[in-house]
């Protein structure tokens, strides 16, 4: 059975598209399956795939039940569920639903199978999308930026995260938090990374994903980090942090 984990934190611009991307194309280099799950509105996920968000099919019309999960192949091993910018409706459109929590674990249900990771890249807010990820989910992966807004939000974050953990889903063991955006020029990055390791101690990844370059125009392209700059630390970071969550018993 495959292993599903939500990218998730309610700040955007701190990484989680990337972060899923490029952990999704990595894992696929080391020979697993992969699919990856678009559920946020702005369809980023998708368009770094070099996808349409005007796909015909897409995660929006599978949650409101007009098709079953809709599976676009972008190369061996990588798969990707695209999203679409009308799923911003969605939050509204089936907030009066029962069981409108746990409509994407649904849909998963049937493909979990025949995948060895699901990866799902949550919108930057704490609403119903981001809580069907959860539920959906055995593993959250909180990314953070350096910053002293990221150490208050995580503290909400980690909240949401019991309360479906407890109310919603059972499966949902851990969560990790994964440093994204780290610039080793500046000192505010380093003492950032010793607060959340001292804080947080064996949910923080290793693996620190540093600031670099190849990773922004990596998406411009379209592509993930692998096919665009192989030898960038961008890749090689990613590489190191596949390697943990393979290790990783959750
Ligand atoms: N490690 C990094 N180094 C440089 N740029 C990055 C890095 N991680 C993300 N970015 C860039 O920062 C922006 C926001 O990242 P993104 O993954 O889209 O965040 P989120 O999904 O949390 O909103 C994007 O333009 C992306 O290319
Ligand atoms: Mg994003």
């Amino acid at each position: 059975m495959g292993k599903i984990i939500s990218f998730v934190n309610h700040k955007g611009g701190v990484g989680k598209t990337t972060s899923a991307v490029n952990i999704g194309a990595g894992l696929s280099r080391l020979g697993k399956k992969i699919l990856l799950v678009d559920l946020d509105p702005q369809a980023n996920m998708t368009d770094h795939l070099s996808l349409s968000p005007e796909e015909e099919k897409n995660i929006y019309g599978a949650m409101k039940g007009q098709y079953p999960l809709p599976v676009l192949q972008v190369r061996d091993g990588l798969y990707v569920t695209p999203s679409t910018l009308d799923l911003a409706g969605a939050e509204i459109e089936l907030s009066s639903k029962i069981g409108r929590e746990i409509i994407l674990r649904k849909l998963l249900a049937s493909v979990t199978a025949e995948y060895d990771y699901i990866l799902i890249d949550c919108p930057p807010s704490l609403g119903l999308l981001t809580v069907n990820g959860l539920t959906a989910s055995e593993l959250a992966v909180i990314t953070a930026e350096p910053g002293k807004f990221s150490i208050l939000g995580m503290k909400r974050l980690i909240e949401v995260f019991g309360t479906v953990q407890e109310l919603l889903n059972k499966s949902l063991k851990d969560y990790r938090i994964l440093i994204t955006k780290y610039d080793t020029r500046q000192s505010l990055p380093k003492q950032f990374s010793e607060f959340i390791n001292e804080t947080y101690k064996d949910k923080v990844y290793q693996t620190v994903i540093r600031m670099n370059v190849a990773l922004s125009d990596a998406q411009m392209q379209g592509k993930s980090v692998f096919e665009t700059d192989a030898k960038s630390r961008g890749a090689e970071d990613y590489l190191s942090v596949c390697k943990e969550i393979l290790n990783d018993c959750f």
